[in-house]
């Protein structure tokens, strides 16, 4: 997969100009909605590109034990506030997601505790950025992350949607073509990402998955 890549430099620069449409500070409603329907209960758990950190910390006040990592140092830096704020405990990681020896870099000695750990998987709006840089990487970090019977649930752009602005655009094919080998699609289904200022967001794809038995 080739195409326009950003470094972490890029957003750094979009959060410290208010670039950020997608940081509403509100938590998802597809991330409560679907926790609540798939019966998701706290587990350790890990958020990929978890931005300015609202979603890990709404996860960690549930009793997730949580794991937020971005290649944004900024982000991670409003993310570990955020936090602090709450008074909860998160762990938090700037991290290339798509370099897999990243991840486990970063996260030193804690990496036993997440090494094929996370039992929900939460991405909202990473893969489609990543998958447009080294999809295979990005992979290979959460197959590194993701616990046996891990179930993932990716909120990400919709190539049926016709505005030009918005998230990067990711057709259905796509999604099952590149997170089938890893994952079983047990749904998926359009929503619209967070309004705002009363106006819908943009069309997305909302998609519920479990780990593949591996050998
Ligand atoms: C659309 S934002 C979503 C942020 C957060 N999930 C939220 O809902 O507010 C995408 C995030 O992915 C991060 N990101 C993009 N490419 C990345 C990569 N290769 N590795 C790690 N993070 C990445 C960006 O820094 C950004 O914070």
């Amino acid at each position: 997969m080739t195409g326009k890549s950003h470094s972490s430099a890029h957003w750094d620069q979009r959060y410290l100009r208010g670039d950020a449409p997608w940081n509403s500070g509100l938590v998802s409603r597809e991330l409560l909605r679907v926790v609540a329907e798939e019966h998701v209960a706290p587990c350790r758990s890990v958020e990929l590109g978890c931005g300015a950190g609202t979603n890990v910390v709404h996860l960690a006040q549930q009793g997730f034990d949580v794991l937020g990592t971005d290649c944004s140092a900024v982000a991670i830096e409003r993310a570990r506030t955020l936090a602090v704020e709450a008074g909860v405990v998160v762990q938090l990681a700037v991290a290339d997601l798509c370099r897999a020896s990243d991840i486990r870099e970063e996260i030193g000695d804690v990496a036993a505790k997440f090494e094929r750990q996370c039992s929900f998987v939460f991405d909202r709006g990473c893969y489609h950025c990543a998958r447009r840089v080294n999809l295979a990487g990005f992979l290979e970090t959460v197959e590194w992350l993701a616990a046996p019977n891990a179930r993932l649930l990716l909120l990400c752009g919709n190539g049926n949607d016709p505005a030009q602005q918005g998230p990067p655009k990711v057709t259905e094919a796509e999604i099952r073509s590149e997170w089938g080998p890893l994952f079983e699609i047990e749904w998926i289904r359009e929503f619209h990402f967070e309004d705002r200022g009363g106006i819908p967001g943009p069309l997305g794809w909302v998609c519920w998955m479990i780990r593949r038995l591996t050998a």
